[in-house]
């Protein structure tokens, strides 16, 4: 997209959310949250459990709430440092709601009927889709925007949202002539494992929601889980390549070698280079000690954790009050701008 407007001289801030869903995948953990700890080491970050993205689709109130403490414990268990960063839940901070309403207004209706991830969850029946699930996007806009993020650190489905949020920076921005209040927030996507995929089918996520738990790995999941999962594995009949070329059309091979490299802090290639000419046994083998080493000590930090949900509680008001301390003086600019008395 063409950037006319000046550009955002503001300080650069990160911004990723993650759904509550108590079933939390290796999918989440490479995909996201791994990469956030990573982050908080050398920018201004602020991570948000998105409850109310979650209730698009039904969700049982006390599974929710319960869902909502156990992402943000997987969050601490993974290194995450809620002092150095902000941990919260999306709920607790009314500037999120009140700006997607503001992003409603900015948003066409064009541009919502082309997002991809609507058309997927809301099937056949779209008639039968929440409006908030067609309105999901300007949420997650607001939610990048009333920081002022920059950088919003996504797995590759997420990115179309985030090139929508600039969509709509860009449009507020010119509609009431105020070119680079907004940034225009660029989506970060790295790492060997931003799409972790089903162990069944390499050509889809891995996904709580898939019908097969075979399909993933749970991070709840004990040893002999991990073990079958990984046996049971799809796999194609040749050996490993040494070349990442040669993985074209065998996306169970780039999946495996993908999780391998993204759990072991490895490139790519290098673990191309390790397992070349292997049969995908070894290659399930070790994945399979490695992913107990990495999982088990975060599986045990968040039952832990999860003990004192009072802690938990604490730790997302602190989060939700430093927060509201960014977004309230940029919602008050917003209002003014808007016309709001
Ligand atoms: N839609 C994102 C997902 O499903 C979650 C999300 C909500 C998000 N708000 C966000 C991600 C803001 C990045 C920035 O993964």
């Amino acid at each position: 997209m063409s950037d006319e407007q000046p550009t955002y001289t503001g300080p650069e801030r990160v911004f990723s959310g993650v759904q509550p869903s108590g079933n939390l995948t290796l999918g989440n953990y490479l995909g996201a949250i791994k990469r956030f700890v990573e982050m908080q080491d050398r920018h201004d970050c602020v991570y948000c459990v998105v409850d109310m993205h979650a209730i698009t689709v039904w969700q049982d109130p006390t599974d929710l709430a319960r869902a909502t403490r156990e992402v943000t414990a997987a969050y601490m268990a993974a290194g995450l440092d809620p002092k150095r960063s902000i941990l919260f839940n999306q709920s607790k901070v009314l500037a999120h709601a009140e700006l997607a309403w503001i992003f409603n207004c900015v948003a066409r209706m064009g541009w919502m009927e082309r997002m991809t991830q609507f058309k997927e969850k809301s099937g056949k029946h779209k008639e039968r889709a929440s409006l908030g699930l067609f309105a999901y996007p300007a949420l997650m806009a607001a939610d990048i925007l009333a920081y002022k993020a920059t950088h919003v650190p996504v797995g590759e489905d997420q990115k179309q949202h985030v090139e929508l949020s600039r969509d709509i920076a860009q449009k507020f921005n010119n509609d009431y002539q105020r070119p680079g209040f907004f940034p225009l927030p660029e989506p970060v996507i790295q790492g060997a494992a931003t799409r972790v995929m089903s162990l069944r089918d390499g050509a889809k996520k891995m996904s709580k929601s898939d019908p097969s738990d075979m399909s993933r790995i749970n991070l709840t999941d004990d040893h002999d889980a991990i073990a079958a999962k990984f046996r049971k594995a799809k796999t194609d009949p040749h050996p490993l390549p040494a070349h990442e070329s040669e993985l074209e059309g065998r996306p169970e091979a780039r999946n495996l070698l993908g999780i391998y490299a993204a759990l072991a802090d490895e490139e790519l290639v290098t673990v191309l280079d390790k397992f070349a000419g292997a049969q995908f046994s070894q290659l399930k083998g070790e994945l399979t000690e490695l992913t107990i080493a990495k999982l088990t000590p975060i599986t045990e930090e968040v039952t832990r954790l999860m003990a004192d949900e009072g802690e938990i509680d604490r730790i997302l008001e602190d989060g939700a009050a430093r927060a509201r301390a960014i977004t309230e003086p940029i919602m008050a600019e917003v209002r003014q701008i808007v016309g709001f008395v």
